[in-house]
């Protein structure tokens, strides 16, 4: 396994090394702007079941094809209609995904079966070059093995997946960290399956937005899904976590602070801190949190403690998106007081 250390300096000839793994069948971890991918070329229906195998993760949830141009999107989408030429526009490159009809080309081992695929064009150049220099679609689901928090940062991968691809590519810490947003656009309206950077709010412009009742809800054993990613298990330290909520921060604390006993870790708003015992700062702001939550729940299980208690946030703009990933990583214990 090569690794490529591009933190402070994009070197094109390493990306061009890495783009020959990719050509050659085999699989790379690479940076985007929301988290690390684990990829391989996106028409190679083998090297795309050795991701599958590398993650552990079941062959109907389908992965999303990278792509460095609009001509790519056309190579491998068809049917493509008005609002999603503008999501295009406006978004790519970015993290937004669309989810469009298929053409032939694409294999059923990269859409989990489905004569849909979901297409994403990243804004991080040591990604779009990869691609570029591959000419085909990157297939990459995020860089963890199936149901750990996505890799923002290769010292979080390395150990996980290192033995599994030929060549890993650092770009440093993620800008985002959290996963692009995914749409699909069905009878004109935007039907947002995933949340992520790219809000609800920003996609208005656009035309009317649902929010698919999946994304913060528990889903039920024979629940129609419309993403099967839904229904996996996603970003669940082993430590048992419990999410409290409250739109008054004094109630907030309170709660948090009647929950905590002697052998409890919070995770909480930099501002909160003084508050609690034992506690770790997720940041202030939305973009910080997103920023630091994975890296963050893939700590708290050396923390030794018996229950991790996590603060929750506004479900409006990014939060959405935030809790979103905080509520599957308490495994829907959630309390919320009014
Ligand atoms: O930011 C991201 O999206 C990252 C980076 C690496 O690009 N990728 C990522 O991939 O998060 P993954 O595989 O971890 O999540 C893709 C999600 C899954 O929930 C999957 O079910 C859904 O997108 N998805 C992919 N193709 C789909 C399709 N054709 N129809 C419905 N959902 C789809
Ligand atoms: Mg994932």
């Amino acid at each position: 396994m090569v690794i490529y250390n591009l933190k402070d300096n994009i070197n094109l000839d390493d990306i061009k090394q890495a783009a020959d793994f990719i050509k050659s069948g085999k699989l790379v971890i690479f940076p985007t702007e929301t988290v690390y991918g684990i990829g391989a070329d996106g028409l190679n229906s083998d090297a795309i079941n050795d991701i599958f195998k590398a993650k552990g993760r079941k062959n109907d949830n389908p992965l999303i094809l990278h792509v460095s141009s609009i001509d790519m999107v056309y190579r491998i989408a068809k049917n493509i209609n008005e609002i999603e030429l503008k999501l295009m526009n406006k978004f790519f490159p970015g993290p937004l995904t669309i989810i469009f009809d298929k053409k032939e080309c694409v294999p059923y081992e990269a859409t989990g079966g489905l004569d849909t695929v979901g297409i994403r064009m990243p804004s991080n150049i040591i990604a779009n070059k990869l691609i570029e220099y591959s000419d085909t679609p990157i297939a990459a689901p995020s860089a963890n093995v199936s149901g750990k928090p996505s890799g923002t940062n290769i010292s979080d991968i390395i150990d996980e997946l290192g033995n599994k691809v030929s060549c890993i590519i650092d770009g440093g810490d993620t800008k985002i960290g959290v996963e692009s947003t995914v749409v699909r656009v069905i009878d004109n309206k935007i039907h947002i399956l995933r949340p992520g950077y790219v809000t609800k709010e920003m996609l208005e412009e656009y035309g009317e937005v649902i929010i698919d009742k999946h994304i913060l809800g528990d889903i039920e054993e024979n629940d129609k899904v419309l993403s099967p990613g839904m229904k996996y298990k996603h970003y669940a330290p082993n430590t048992k976590c419990v999410m409290v909520y409250s739109k008054d921060n004094n109630k907030l604390i309170s709660k948090i602070k009647e929950l905590e006993t002697f052998n409890t870790l919070v995770i909480c708003n930099e501002l909160n801190k003084n508050n609690y015992k034992k506690c770790i700062s997720y940041g202030i702001t939305l973009e910080d949190i997103a920023h630091n939550i994975f890296k963050i729940l893939r700590e708290v299980d050396n923390y030794n403690v018996d229950l991790v208690i996590i603060e929750g946030v506004e479900k409006e703009g990014l939060g959405l998106a935030i809790m979103n990933r905080l509520i599957r990583a308490c495994s829907h214990n959630y309390i919320e007081i009014k």
